[in-house]
């Protein structure tokens, strides 16, 4: 088993099982889930368009690491407080950013199946990003206020918002490994019982899942707002849960009266791309860890996703 800074998931990042026991802290007959952004202010841009041309009744949420690539303290600065204008809630990033535990390193919780390279840079990039935002100007006390879970209501039905997953703002339990085993997928329904939503929606893992728990319910996890998700595709993506089908539905299933849905955000990727290099170059722990992934995508596919 591996450990060290970036390994583990503190005791701080729990959160108890009645998490999700009370009454909604927001109400919508359609709801925007956006986690994942990594400060990327091309997918900001695209994602605010989209919900912007949204009708009726909705919320838009962002559910953690809004914050990551945004090194230039003045980027940093308008993602802070663009994302803090709408429903916020910290992420491991936000959290280390803000408040960095001892050991913690990046805060990933990665497990064994993450090597040990890409937990370095992840550490390193950390430490850089807290620096610029102690530079930034804004006031990092607000994001260690944001919560780690947010409970949201649709049309009556529950919907259990988090970072990592039921238990942990970094669990790995909602990723498609964990969710592949029989094992993993009865611990997922065991949540689902515990907490009584319909819907729990995450993003931690970075890969997009959608999966149907027994008892018609939807697993949710938009993987990233900021980055490509699938091989060969360079959109991020939003999770959108609504009383009524959306539009660019890239994939979706219907939960009781819900429409479960991921959302493509197509963003100026060539934008994007220049400004990542300008200030991540090759040989830098962000271009070494994510360059290939901003361009080509993950090795991940649509059909695994959902
Ligand atoms: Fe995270």
């Amino acid at each position: 088993m591996h450990q060290g800074p970036g390994r583990s998931c503190p005791i701080s990042y729990r959160y108890a099982p009645d998490a999700f026991s009370g009454a909604a802290e927001l109400c919508a007959d359609t709801l925007w889930i956006a986690g994942g952004l990594y400060g990327n202010p091309f997918a900001l841009q695209a994602l605010l368009e989209a919900y912007a041309a949204e009708p009726g009744s909705k919320a838009l949420v962002f559910n953690g690491d809004f914050h990551w690539f945004d090194v230039d303290p003045a980027d940093y600065a308008r993602v802070d407080e663009s994302v803090l204008g709408f429903h916020a809630m910290r992420g491991n990033v936000e959290t280390e950013i803000a408040a960095p535990g001892d050991d913690t390193g990046c805060g990933c919780g990665y497990p064994d199946w993450v090597g040990d390279a890409t937990v370095a840079h992840s550490n390193r990039i950390m430490e850089r990003l807290r620096a610029s935002a102690q530079s930034s100007g804004r006031d990092l006390r607000a994001l260690s206020a944001l919560p780690m879970h947010l409970l949201a209501e649709v049309g009556g039905e529950r919907i259990g918002i988090v970072h990592g997953d039921a238990a942990s703002l970094a669990g790995w339990n909602f990723s498609r490994e964990a969710l592949s085993s029989a094992g993993g997928l009865a611990q997922a329904a065991a949540d689902f019982d515990r907490s009584g939503v319909r819907v729990f929606a995450s993003s931690h893992t970075c890969l997009p899942v959608l999966r149907r728990i027994a008892g018609e319910r939807a697993l949710v996890n938009n993987g990233a707002a900021g980055m490509p998700n699938f091989r060969g595709e360079r959109y991020g993506l939003a999770t959108r849960v609504s009383l009524s089908p959306g539009r660019g539905t890239l994939y979706g299933m219907r939960c009781g009266a819900l429409y479960v849905e991921g959302i493509a955000l197509r963003y100026d990727y060539a934008a994007w791309e220049r400004r990542f290099v300008a200030q991540r170059p090759a040989g830098s722990d962000a271009h070494r860890s994510y360059y290939d992934r901003i361009v080509n995508g993950p090795d991940y596919a649509l059909r695994v996703a959902a």
